[in-house]
């Protein structure tokens, strides 16, 4: 079965690990702290605070900016439920708002729910694709780049993470880059990489507020060791998306080709006509999974109207996401396109 995402690991990885694992130095340490430096450079911030997930990056943060109870925070609705989770876990009102057709928020979503009670906007660079956080300053609101999907994407000259005011990454199993299970959170504010840092760590001094979920030195390992070798991955996903955007073109499918210049192809998203579970099985009988662009859309799972969030109903209804990865072979890949070829087979009709 080709799977939808796989991690990238080599055997320089693995001494990697193994070396840390022989040194029993395995804990939060040396390594977990050269991880944040070297990030932090990668992205041009001032630092990072490194913590076990994606999700724990985004509780820091919205804690370091002082959110809680009477707070609301806006998100988008299309992404997945780990990011309203957080805010709610913080105590804060989730406020979600539509998207525009590259999946990202936009100026005029984010405007229609901005009230005096908004302290956060979380900002999500979906699939890879940037959304263009420095027009998204015009709120004057605090933003959290969530740059989970997007590692390494850029737009005007500048890494996402390294616009808004806090950004945070994920470092999961799927991710472009991966601990296993871990996150980061970044900022150019050294006011707060501080709170962040002392929410982690504590000191021996006082008891206080903690958000306890730290990476370990295991980890950090495994992320310098993919780190240093990076270009590659963003190569070869690029390689990837090149080909399908190549071999596609034919097939009645909507491509994301507009997106070329601000991605790093997280995923291979494409917009197509009919039923995503039909179009689910057929790639199963071609030992293929393919997946949708997220799980479920946030409003339902709130029981708010669909007609809200007309764009997010009708990309979540219509978006196949195809297998993009470093670790995809050619043949892989080829019998993909093949797949895309049996199934879409007829002109395009967008
Ligand atoms: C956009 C986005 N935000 C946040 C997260 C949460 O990251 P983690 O799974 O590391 O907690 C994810 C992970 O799926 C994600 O894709």
């Amino acid at each position: 079965m080709i799977t939808h995402s796989k991690p990238w690991i080599t055997e320089a990885d693995q001494q990697a690990v193994v070396t840390v694992l022989s040194s029993g130095m395995i804990a939060q340490g040396q390594l977990v702290h050269q991880l944040e430096t070297k990030v932090a450079h990668y992205l041009d911030v001032a630092g990072g605070v490194a913590v076990a997930s994606g999700s724990s990056a985004l509780v820091l943060a919205l804690t370091a900016l002082g959110v809680n109870n009477d707070d609301e925070v806006i998100l988008p609705t299309y992404v997945c439920k780990s990011v309203m989770e957080s805010v709610i876990g913080v105590g804060a009102k989730p406020v979600l708002c539509d998207i525009g057709h590259d999946g990202n928020m936009t100026q005029e979503t984010i405007a229609a729910q901005v009230t005096s009670k908004t302290a956060v906007i979380i900002v999500v660079h979906i699939f890879g694709v940037a959304a263009n956080t420095h027009a998204l300053k015009c709120f004057g609101i605090p933003i959290i780049e969530d740059c989970c999907q997007a590692f390494g994407t850029s737009i005007n000259g500048a890494k996402v993470g390294s616009i808004g005011t806090i950004g945070i990454f994920s470092f999961h199993a799927t991710k472009c880059l991966t601990t296993g299970e871990g996150g980061m959170a970044v900022s150019n504010s050294s006011n707060l990489l501080e709170k962040m840092r002392s929410l982690r760590d504590g000191d021996s001094f006082s008891v206080k507020e903690r958000i306890t979920a730290p990476l370990t030195d295991l980890q950090a390992a495994l992320g310098l060791s993919q780190l240093s070798r990076y270009s590659n991955f963003l190569q070869r996903r690029q390689e990837i998306a090149n080909y399908y955007l190549h071999h596609l073109h034919n097939c009645s499918l909507e491509l994301p080709a507009a997106i070329n210049q601000i991605s790093i192809f997280f995923r291979f998203p494409v917009r197509v006509n009919g039923n995503f579970e039909t179009y689910q099985q057929q790639f199963h009988h071609h030992n293929i999974q393919v997946r949708r662009g997220v799980d479920n859309l946030l409003h339902r799972l709130l029981g708010l109207e669909p007609h809200q969030f007309p764009t997010a109903e009708r990309l979540f209804a219509e978006t196949v996401s195809l297998p993009i990865y470093p670790a995809l072979s050619n043949a892989e890949l080829q019998q993909v396109v093949l797949a895309c070829h049996t199934i879409w087979s007829n002109q395009r009709e967008y």
